[in-house]
């Protein structure tokens, strides 16, 4: 493997949303923000939308690790594409229930019984949908139910949707359901001078100091990426790999080219 001919202790672009390797672009940190202030001011709903590879899931995950366990009970839903019943279920499975009950009725029941649980201790609940474009209607007509949940005016529960493009659409032709979610933002790929510095911040992290990509070699990856950190991890790993078979000492342009047109990358 490359590891050693380029000097890096760890593989420095792979694809697992780990939030060592999280790296703060304008956008990703202007969501970052949002969702942590819809959880710290108890806003009911928020949405982070964003195209596919983009860093949503590594934005949950970052922003998880940034709420404190003693003021938040949070649970994730990974894959809400479930009956009504399901996924209610789901639900209290994510916030660690087990014995979780056979009927609608009685799980929401028991959920608002944890909710105000929680609220008694000083502790929100947090509740974020992944991949939340794959909601049905009944499941979003669920969570408008859930956000009415009121404790003296206050939300018992905060719900964060984070989903591709049409979750936009679909959150937006239920205006009962628009109308509880204040707070929304779209994430955006990065731009040319974050891709520069996310290539260089992921070659430090994996314990190279120097900068082994040609500037051309920026370049074209951002052109052929669209600055979708996905697709630049793609790009770089295999660069770094033809470059380690061919013996170069720096990623040039040419390898990139090369990699594009071999037909590795989708
Ligand atoms: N801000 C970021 N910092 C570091 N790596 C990122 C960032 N955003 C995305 N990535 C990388 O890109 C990959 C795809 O991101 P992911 O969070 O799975 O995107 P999405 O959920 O939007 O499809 C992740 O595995 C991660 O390695
Ligand atoms: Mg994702």
């Amino acid at each position: 493997m490359y590891l050693d001919y380029w000097g890096f202790q760890v593989l420095p672009f792979e694809n697992v949303p780990d939030p060592r390797f999280f790296f703060l672009s304008k956008s990703h940190e202007e969501a970052l923000t949002r969702l942590i202030y819809a959880g710290k001011m108890r806003k009911g709903g928020a949405m982070l939308s964003g195209e596919i590879g983009c860093g949503k899931t590594t934005l949950i995950k970052v922003c998880i690790q940034k709420l404190s366990r003693d003021e938040f009970d949070i649970g994730v839903i990974i894959n809400p594409k479930l009956e009504p019943l399901e996924f209610v279920q789901e639900v209290l499975y994510q916030f660690g229930m087990n014995d979780v009950p056979e009927t609608k009725v009685k799980c929401l029941q028991k959920l608002n019984e944890k909710m105000i649980e929680n609220a008694k201790i000083s502790k929100e609940t947090l509740l974020i949908v992944d991949e939340a474009q794959l909601l049905t209607e009944s499941n979003l007509e669920e969570i408008r139910l859930l956000l009415n949940f009121q404790l003296n005016h206050r939300f018992l529960i905060t719900i964060m949707l984070v989903g591709q493009p049409e979750v936009k659409d679909k959150i937006k032709s239920l205006q009962q359901l628009d109308q509880r979610i204040p707070i929304k933002y779209h994430l955006e790929p990065f731009n040319y001078e974050d891709t520069a510095s996310y290539i260089v911040f992921r070659l430090n992290k994996a314990g190279k100091k120097e900068n082994i990509f040609s500037s051309d070699a920026i370049q074209r990856i951002y052109d052929h990426s669209k600055g979708v950190p996905r697709n630049i991890n793609n790009l770089c790993d295999l660069s770094l790999l033809l470059g380690y078979s061919q013996n170069e000492s720096q990623v040039s342009s040419t390898i990139i080219e090369s990699v594009i047109n071999d037909g590795a990358l989708l």
